[in-house]
């Protein structure tokens, strides 16, 4: 009994980590989509300085045609581009070096946590 007494404990400990990394918190997401709020509307179809986010996932880039894009961004949804989770994370953490000459001034979100979290609020903001 000690012993699986200890093993429920590592499992516990073992499991929380790996879940939030999976899953993200649509609540904290919300706190790192401040950084971006000042160019982007989650919320609503209405462009800022950036186009607006809603419906983000399975978007191909440069695709909001109320927006005038960089040529940079255009080619990139031309040639198969479409915002995943995983290419969303990767353009988020190096924007420059993901869609080189992209006009977006943001320097990426150093944070895992922080990306999975807000990919989780952006996805509660899609229908
Ligand atoms: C200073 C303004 C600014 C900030 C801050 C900013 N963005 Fe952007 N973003 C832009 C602009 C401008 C573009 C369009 C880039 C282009 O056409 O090359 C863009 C493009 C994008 C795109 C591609 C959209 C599409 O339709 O292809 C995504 C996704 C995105 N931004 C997400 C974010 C997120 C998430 C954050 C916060 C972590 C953020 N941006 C912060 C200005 C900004």
């Amino acid at each position: 009994m000690v012993m699986m007494g200890k093993a429920l404990v590592w499992l516990a400990v073992m499991s929380f980590p790996a879940a939030s990394l999976a899953a993200g918190d649509a609540e904290r997401g919300a706190a790192v989509f401040k950084k971006c709020a000042a160019c982007h509307n989650a919320d609503k179809p209405e462009n800022k300085i950036g186009p607006h986010l809603v419906n983000i996932f399975g978007r191909k880039a440069g695709s909001v045609d109320t927006f005038q894009y960089s040529d940079a961004m255009k080619k990139g949804g031309e040639g198969g581009l479409v915002w995943d989770e995983k290419n969303l994370a990767d353009y988020l953490s190096a924007p420059k070096k993901f869609v080189p000459g992209n006009r977006m001034s943001f320097t990426g979100l150093k944070s895992a946590d922080d990306i999975a979290d807000l990919e989780a609020y952006l996805k509660s903001m899609s229908q």
